[in-house]
């Protein structure tokens, strides 16, 4: 029988891969399930967006190749987007790329810019794809720990010397997936700095940029000075419009930085269903009404979650972006083990180490689902900690 390649044994699997069959063996148990693991929220995406899908289906013309370029008034809507939100400039063919989802674009770009004997520098915990797209490329991964010690931000001051020599790109991602920590400033004047002495490429993965409460409003890496010159931004569709399964993002920068990730792309994929394109056009254009109404859901979520949790015996920090909690676990709990014993119970949680070793003694939730089921899963999770340290 023919063998898979090496670099895909060096992989772990991908830590979420197992739950949906794990999910049907449950409920085919009677257990009530709750998935808090995924951020894969259960709301509707903008109306406006189904119905121009809907509409745009039944057009034979748009049932042909997108190609590269895609649906033309896709990369406009972006364009004009980051201007009204960040007031950033970016050429509509050349300085934006349509994505089949941010993890298809964010994987694919190790291929780009990475090879064998080269590092990317990874924040751990962090997003998989990070580290997937590094390996399949044969680049080497640094994973670099992110913990309340530097306020979850990555220090490359403490990256040794001979990893930053070698390293070609920097992955960061604020607001942050799994940890919910944002970014001053200051600290990404700092990073931008070094990327440019340093001569390495700055991913930064704003998938969370609009799912914001509190008042805090996201930065887009281009308000720093110089950005333009070593860094790519990513934006996705799935968390800020509800629409994961539609797979929809885009990148945005510099001409000369996007060009090595479109050649990529031109082998590996012909672009993205265009009525599906056409549609997010329509969530763009209908963002600033449809909005704040759904980060209201949230925010009510979140608030929901961070009190359940913390009534059922867990520490919580209430997460001024994203979909998660990070909770800390008591010392001597594998977040493994827990999150094992708490899918017995029925609920879904993402144990910290499933995102990295950097990960170990958190879990995630994702606050996906209504307060009174969020509100349930904690109580069970309480429980489920109780007897564990009952047993140690
Ligand atoms: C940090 C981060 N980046 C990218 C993605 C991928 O999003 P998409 O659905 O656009 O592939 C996710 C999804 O969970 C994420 O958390």
């Amino acid at each position: 029988m023919p063998n898979a390649a090496a670099r895909l044994a060096a992989l772990p699997p991908y830590p979420l891969a197992h739950i949906p069959q794990k999910k049907r063996e449950l409920v085919a148990r009677g257990i009530d399930v709750i998935d808090l693991g995924a951020g894969d929220a259960d709301l509707a995406p903008p109306p406006a967006a189904v119905e121009v899908l809907a509409a745009a289906a039944r057009e034979p013309a748009m049932s042909r190749y997108g190609f590269g370029l895609g649906y033309p008034p896709f990369r406009e809507a972006v364009a004009a987007f980051m201007q009204r939100r960040f007031g950033h400039r970016f050429d509509p063919v050349t300085e934006t790329l349509p994505l089949i989802g941010s993890k298809e674009g964010l994987s694919h770009l190790a291929l780009a810019y990475a090879g064998e004997g080269d590092t990317t520098i990874i924040p751990d915990p962090g997003y998989n794809a990070y580290r997937g797209g590094t390996q399949l490329a044969g680049a080497e991964p640094y994973m670099y720990a992110i913990t309340p010690r530097t306020d979850f931000l990555i220090d490359l001051d403490e990256v040794p010397a001979d990893v930053l020599k070698r390293a070609k790109i920097l992955y960061l991602n604020y607001p942050n997936n799994p940890t919910g920590a944002v970014a001053p400033k200051a600290y990404l004047e700092r990073v931008v700095r070094r990327c440019r002495e340093l001569d390495i490429l700055l991913v930064y993965d704003n998938a969370y940029s609009e799912m914001t409460f509190d008042g805090y409003v996201a930065p887009s890496i281009f308000d720093i000075d110089g950005a333009r010159d070593v860094a790519l931004e990513f934006h996705s569709f799935s968390k800020t419009f509800n629409m994961t399964g539609w797979r929809c993002a885009f990148a945005v920068g510099d001409a000369k930085l996007i060009a090595p990730l479109v050649k990529v792309k031109s082998f590996t994929d012909t672009g993205q269903f265009m009525p599906i394109q056409r549609a997010a056009v329509a969530a763009l254009e209908t963002s600033a009404s449809w909005l704040p109404g759904n980060l209201d859901v949230f925010r009510e979520r979140r608030d929901a979650a961070v009190r359940a949790f913390a009534d059922a015996g867990f520490t919580t920090v209430s997460p001024r972006a994203t979909m998660y909690l990070w909770i800390p676990l008591p010392d001597g709990v594998p977040s493994a083990a827990f999150a094992d014993a708490l899918m017995e119970a029925g609920v879904v949680v993402l144990p910290g180490a499933g995102l990295g070793a950097g990960g170990e003694g958190f879990f995630r939730v994702s606050f996906i689902t209504s307060p009174a089921r969020i509100e349930e899963a904690a109580k069970r999770a309480g429980k489920v900690l109780d007897e564990m340290r009952q047993r140690a």
